[in-house]
């Protein structure tokens, strides 16, 4: 730190519909404040880079320092069992054997891992490791567009990743420590990312490709209108809303026959149930989604904010903006996270 200039970091989460950035700041060692959020629109996808340098220009937001991710079908996640070495030596053993766990070239990726089980276990002697795949060229497609807009990548997550350090953050801020089995589920516009935690700790982690997008589609099929309109329309139903909930209830039982199996594979592998389901993502501003999730989960369903419990404390932009409605911002603050651990 120069000049007592405070640490922070932006989290920037560029999404296939719109980019969300919050900047965290240092205030104390344990204390983090929101000193800059601000979240747009992406028109077409030509226009990310212009809606990225709005952006930061309307947040408030000065880092350049950045945590950004990456999601999709081009990013590989898996849990590997291997017998126990040590740390320094995983990642080469897990090269070594990656070609039997990703459906691309070994060449063309850039992998990660990380040791999941303190002891191995007692009936295999293995331990579980986790192995992260991304294609090298979404990689360089990413920091070359943070880099176009003047922004230094320091770490590039994975959006389902920043969604449980987002509640990770929470826990610790609300002072919740059970150890209940919780899924969060983030309904974006092109996917719904599954993160199931016991705690503060991730066990399982899925991708399912349907989502807003597909909520808009029978929205516009069932009313004969643009989806473009019908994009408008999800943001203030007004009367139209009992007909609008009853189009895309379909679309919401699609998603939750897919969470369904996520969730029976977690308790078939953990021998535990998943006790509650916590909301975010763009789509579940739309009114009434908790409780239609949770009559089609039959679980105690929750939407939640992940700026609950932090302050703002930023100059130039305007907070008032996002009152309750920040639900979206989900992946963008567990990117920010990370400057708790820097
Ligand atoms: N206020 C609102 N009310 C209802 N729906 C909304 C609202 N704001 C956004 N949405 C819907 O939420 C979706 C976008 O959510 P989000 O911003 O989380 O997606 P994304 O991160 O851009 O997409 P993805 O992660 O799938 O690439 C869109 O389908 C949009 O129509
Ligand atoms: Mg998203």
């Amino acid at each position: 730190m120069l000049f007592g200039r405070r640490k922070s970091i932006l989290g920037l989460d560029i999404g296939s519909s719109s980019v969300k950035a919050v900047e965290l700041t240092k205030a104390g060692p344990e204390d983090l404040v929101i000193s800059g959020i601000g979240k747009a629109e992406i028109e077409s996808p030509e226009m990310t880079r212009d809606v990225i340098s709005q952006v930061l220009k309307e947040s408030g937001i000065r880092s350049k320092k950045t945590v950004t991710a990456v999601s999709g079908r081009s990013v590989i996640i898996r849990n590997v069992p291997m017998m126990p070495i040590p740390d320094e030596e995983l990642k080469q053993a897990v090269t070594y054997e990656a070609d039997k766990y990703i459906p691309f070239d070994v060449d063309e990726v850039i992998l990660d891992c990380q040791r999941m089980d303190e002891a191995p276990d007692p009936a295999s002697g293995q331990v579980k490791v986790l192995l992260v795949a991304v294609k090298k060229t979404l990689i360089e497609e990413h920091v070359a567009l943070l880099e176009s807009v003047g922004l230094t990548p320091l770490v590039i997550d994975v959006d389902v990743f920043a969604l449980g350090n987002a509640f990770e953050l929470r826990n610790s801020l609300l002072g919740s420590d059970d150890q209940q089995v919780r899924a969060l589920v983030d309904i974006g516009a092109s996917k719904t990312s599954i993160n199931i935690m016991r705690g503060n700790s991730s066990f399982f982690t899925r991708e399912i490709y349907v989502a807003g997008n597909d909520i808009t589609d029978a929205v516009a099929k069932r009313f004969g209108e643009d989806p473009k309109d019908v994009d408008r329309m999800k943001k203030d139903p007004g009367g139209a809303l009992e007909s609008m909930q009853d189009a895309i209830l379909p679309v919401l039982e699609d998603i939750g026959s897919e969470i369904r199996l996520s969730f029976d594979y977690f308790e078939n592998q953990f021998g535990q149930e998943v006790a509650e389901v916590y909301i975010s993502g763009g789509t579940v501003l739309f009114p009434g989604m908790d409780s239609m999730f949770q009559q089609i989960f039959n679980l105690q369903t929750k939407i939640w904010d992940p700026t609950e419990g932090l302050e703002l404390a930023g100059a130039g932009f305007n907070p008032a903006g996002f009152g309750g409605a920040n639900s979206d911002m989900a992946v963008a603050v567990g990117l920010a996270s990370r400057l708790r651990k820097m």
